[in-house]
This record gives C-alpha cells, sequence and structure tokens, in this order.
C-alpha cells in the first residue's frame, strides 16, 4: 500500500522540538527509531519548555541548540556542518549531516496571534523562509533528503454543517495564525516547483495529549477545574474541531517522513469531530471520575460561558483518506482511550503543570546550560 520505498536518515534537525508536538514527537522517534540522531532547534519561546524533554536530554544521540529559526547564520552553520553536533557522524554525513528537517518551530495559539500578529508573521512566514532557503543553498541538488513541514487544517478556513477539508481545499486561512501557516505553505510548495527542493506538508487537525502547554482548550480546562477556576467557553460552545491525540499525529509524521511522496501535502485528522461544549463535559467526567477526591465536582458546574473569539472558526473537520489510502497510516488512539491518558498524565505530573503556571520552568535552560 505504501506508495514508496522507505526513505533512511541518520541526523534529523526537529525544529520547534520543545513544544507541544516537537516533544512528544522527539520522545516518539527516540523510542522508535532509536538508531537515528536528533538535533533540536528551539529558541525557548514561552511555549517552548526543556523540562519536556527531561527524559532524553541525555541521550548520545539528541543535541539541543537554542536558537531562532529566523537566524540565517545560525541555520546555515548548522546545515552546512559548522557547528558541530554529533562529531564523526556530521562529517560522515556531509551537509552537517542533517538529511531531513522535520519544522514544527511556530507561534501555533490563535489569540495569541489575535492580540500580536507581528511574531507570527516572523516566525511562521520568515522562519520557514529562513530554513527552505538554507536547505536549498547547503542541500543544492543532493537528492536524499527531505524538508517536511508540519502544518495545521486551519490554512483552509472553516466549514459549515457537513464536508471536509481534503488536499484539494483551497486555503482561505481566517486568524493571523492560520494566515500565516498558510503563508509558510506556500512557500514550502514554492520551493519544491521552483527549486526542486524535495518537500513534503502535513496540515493537521487539533491535538491533544501529555505536555499541551495550558493555553489551549483541554490542558485549560483540566488545570482550571482542578482549582476551581471558571471553565471559559467562547461564543455558543457548538464551534466543531476533530481531536487527534498527538502520539497518533507524531505516528503519521514519521510514516510520512519515511514514505511520504515528494511535493505532496496530507490531511491528518482524528475522525472525531466534538462540539467544544460537548468536549469540556467529557474531559469533566473524566475529571470527576480520575479524580474523586475534588472539591469541585462535579467540574462541569464550571463552565462560564465567555465572549466569542473574534473571527472564529465554526467548523474544522479532516478527510484523511490520502493518507489511509498510501500510506496505510490512521488513528490507533479511541478518543475515550487518549482523554483519559492525558487526563491522568496532568494528575501524575502536578509539578510540571505547577512550574509552567509560576514560570519556574522557564529558568531551566539557565541551571541546565549556562
Ligand atoms: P507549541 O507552541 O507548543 O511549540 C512551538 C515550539 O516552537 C516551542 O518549543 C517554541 O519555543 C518553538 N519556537 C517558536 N518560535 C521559534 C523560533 N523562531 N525559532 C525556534 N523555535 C521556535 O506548538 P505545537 O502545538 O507543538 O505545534 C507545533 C507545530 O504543529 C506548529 O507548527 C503548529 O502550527 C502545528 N500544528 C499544531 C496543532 C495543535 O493542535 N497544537 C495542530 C496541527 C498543527
Ligand atoms: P484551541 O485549543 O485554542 O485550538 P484552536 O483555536 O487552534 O482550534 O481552541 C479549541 C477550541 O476551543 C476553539 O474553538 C476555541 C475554543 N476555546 C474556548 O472555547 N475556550 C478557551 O478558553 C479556549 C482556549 C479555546
Amino acid at each position: 500500500m505504501k506508495s514508496a520505498k522507505k526513505r533512511n536518515f541518520n541526523t534529523i534537525l526537529v525544529t520547534g522540538g520543545c513544544g507541544f508536538i516537537g516533544s512528544n514527537f522527539i520522545r516518539y522517534m527516540s523510542a522508535n527509531y532509536p538508531g537515528c540522531n536528533i538535533v533540536n532547534l528551539d529558541m525557548l519561546t514561552y511555549a517552548g519548555n526543556l523540562e519536556n524533554l527531561k527524559d532524553i536530554e541525555n541521550s548520545s544521540n539528541y543535541h539541543f541548540i537554542k536558537g531562532d529559526i529566523c537566524d540565517r547564520r545560525l541555520v546555515d552553520s548548522i546545515l552546512s556542518g559548522e557547528h558541530k553536533v554529533f562529531g564523526d557522524i556530521t562529517e560522515n554525513g556531509g551537509s552537517g549531516g542533517i538529511d531531513c528537517i522535520i519544522n514544527f518551530a511556530a507561534e501555533s495559539h490563535v489569540d495569541r496571534s489575535i492580540i500580536d500578529p507581528g511574531r507570527f508573521l516572523k516566525t511562521n512566514i520568515t522562519g520557514t523562509f529562513t530554513l527552505l532557503d538554507s536547505a536549498r543553498e547547503m542541500w543544492g541538488q543532493s537528492g536524499a533528503k527531505l524538508f517536511l513541514h508540519v502544518s495545521t487544517d486551519e490554512v483552509y478556513g472553516s466549514l459549515g454543517e457537513s464536508g471536509y477539508f481534503t488536499e484539494e481545499t483551497p486555503f482561505a486561512p481566517n486568524s493571523p495564525y492560520s494566515a500565516s501557516k498558510a503563508s509558510s505553505d506556500h512557500l514550502v510548495r514554492a520551493y519544491f516547483h521552483t527549486y526542486g527542493l524535495p518537500v513534503v506538508t502535513t496540515n493537521c487537525s487539533n491535538n491533544y495529549g501529555p505536555f499541551q502547554f495550558p493555553e489551549k482548550l483541554i490542558p485549560l480546562v483540566i488545570l482550571n477545574a482542578l482549582e476551581g477556576r471558571p471553565l471559559p467557553i467562547y461564543g455558543d460552545g457548538k464551534n466543531v474541531r476533530d481531536w487527534l491525540y498527538v502520539v497518533d499525529h507524531c505516528r503519521a509524521i514519521a510514516e510520512v517522513m519515511y514514505y511520504g511522496d515528494l511535493g505532496e501535502t496530507y490531511n491528518i485528522g482524528g475522525n472525531n469531530e466534538k462540539q467544544n461544549i460537548d468536549l469540556v463535559n467529557l474531559v469533566c467526567a473524566v475529571l470527576d471520575e480520575t479524580a474523586p477526591d475534588s472539591e469541585f465536582r462535579p467540574h462541569s458546574s464550571l463552565i462560564k460561558f465567555v465572549k466569542d473569539r473574534a473571527g472564529h472558526d465554526r467548523r474544522y473537520a479532516i478527510d484523511s483518506s490520502k493518507i489511509k489510502n498510501t500510506i496505510g497510516w490512521e488513528p490507533e488512539y479511541s478518543f475515550e482511550r487518549g482523554i483519559k491518558e492525558t487526563v491522568r498524565w496532568y494528575l501524575d505530573n502536578k509539578k510540571w503543570c505547577e512550574r509552567v503556571k509560576t514560570g519556574e520552568y522557564i529558568r531551566f535552560y539557565e541551571r541546565q546550560y549556562c
């Protein structure tokens, strides 16, 4: 069923590897492809947390670089091999030994993009451009390389009551976040068509799971509920998202990395549409069950409808038949299992939550590396 022969990668450059999905991806790769060297380039914005990779940081095949994907000199030095990462391996591999870039680095929160769009344009557009252009120059005509761009279903805009986003759906982004991601997707496409850069793009639906920063809906609801704080629902709560467990997304990215066809885009979704109000009620019910001693049960009593988000997309839903039919990927986690594991993870990792809430995690880099 897989459309191409399996690629082989010695060393991959993961950008944004200290964020939610990037850190889950590095953990997934370490567990499933232990022979693959991983370089993680992350600027450590508020969303980047080195503690997300505490269990990996001393692995001999993992190397962290603190830096900005917009920094052309730094990116060039990594791809040219000037910035030594894995000694001999790097020298033997050529082009810095990096034979695949997986670009997660981004500003990713829609509400922040409404307040401060400039940062989104810089990282998401200029940052992606910097990586693409450096790869074009440093990789030259070398065939055995890959630039995998991780994007979102939000580039397609908003659906009505019916229908699904396919890879052919025209882009119609409605927020500064989705507009900046759409721009980056276009640049990736242009580098394939104009320069023949070996690229592939994934467009995924909403992720949930361990290590998600508690500004996004699900971790926000879990942490607020445990403290007896209001659970804010925007507008009428009937906006629909298609939720995918993060490990399923990571597995999809790895599959596309090894088997995806160059120049193609792949939609990735959870077949799991939920209205926000139903989702929050479900999370509350799981919390009631998993934290029976909580003084705030039933947690759903904390739900509070608040002013709607500006330009709030009504419905996202992914048709992921292309990746299923050509690569053989489909979600493995049911929503029931994924959400239980997620709630359990936040309950079992109170220190991580505390340090994220107080901002203590930001000081970890200085203690660890300075
Ligand atoms: P996140 O906000 O949790 O993490 C982003 C990471 O990028 C952080 O570690 C941050 O420090 C780093 N970063 C930001 N700016 C940088 C820069 N200029 N240079 C280097 N590093 C920088 O995001 P996430 O939820 O893990 O999303 C990762 C990617 O997946 C994004 O590109 C996002 O658009 C895409 N995506 C996310 C979802 C989702 O539901 N979270 C769904 C589909 C696609
Ligand atoms: P979010 O997790 O921010 O992801 P995205 O905007 O990328 O889909 O939000 C998911 C949905 O939940 C979205 O429809 C907005 C809504 N939402 C709330 O109702 N309340 C909140 O406090 C947040 C953060 C989001």
